[in-house]
């Protein structure tokens, strides 16, 4: 396995789940919450895979393409930090989260495309950079964050840092919310 096809899964299950988001009946709001949540823990531990292995590999060979990356994760971090504070009942909530998958989608056909990042991996980077590269994101992907942090530092060496700790808070603080939101549905049905 190396760090491309692995992102690329992670591509098309986040994707799989969109549809499923398309999908849903906007008046279930239990399915909708989870589906919301599924959706912000894949692309916040996606993200920090690609902050920590790929893109930092590719500094000074696609530079702007990977400044123009960490952009498009910053401004979508930013809208799923509001989603999670959301309800689902929110008028505002499947309009926020219809501009997550659009921008998403549109990030993802770059990384792939023909000129995208994925491309110049291929042509820059050995095979075993890319074999250790997905060996570092199965660690990342067992203690990585579940949360988006719009304002976490997202280039080495601080997002390393950061890694560990803020893991740890997050799985707490996203358990306790969980069991605070099924509370909070359960009474309103
Ligand atoms: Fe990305
Ligand atoms: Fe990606």
């Amino acid at each position: 396995m190396n760090i491309l096809s692995l992102l690329t899964t992670d591509h098309r299950n986040v994707d799989a789940l969109f549809t499923e988001f398309t999908l849903a009946k906007p008046d279930d709001l239990e399915d909708l919450a989870r589906l919301r949540d599924l959706i912000l823990e894949q692309l916040a531990i996606h993200a920090e895979i690609e902050e920590e292995t790929l893109y930092p590999a590719l500094r000074g060979r696609a530079e702007d393409d990977v400044l123009e990356a960490l952009e498009e994760h910053h401004a979508v971090k930013a809208t799923l930090a509001e989603l999670e504070r959301m309800p689902p009942s929110a008028e505002r909530f499947r309009a926020k989260m219809t501009v997550v998958i659009e921008s998403i989608r549109h990030h993802v056909e770059e990384e792939e495309g023909p000129d995208g990042l994925f491309e110049a991996a291929r042509k820059a980077l050995k095979p075993v950079e890319m074999e250790a590269m997905a060996e570092r994101a199965a660690q990342l992907r067992e203690a990585g964050p579940t949360r988006p942090h719009p304002h976490a530092p997202d280039t080495p060496p601080l997002n390393v840092l950061v890694g560990v700790p803020v893991a740890v808070i997050d799985r707490v603080v996203t358990t306790a919310r969980q069991v605070l939101e099924r509370t909070i549905l359960r009474k309103a049905n």
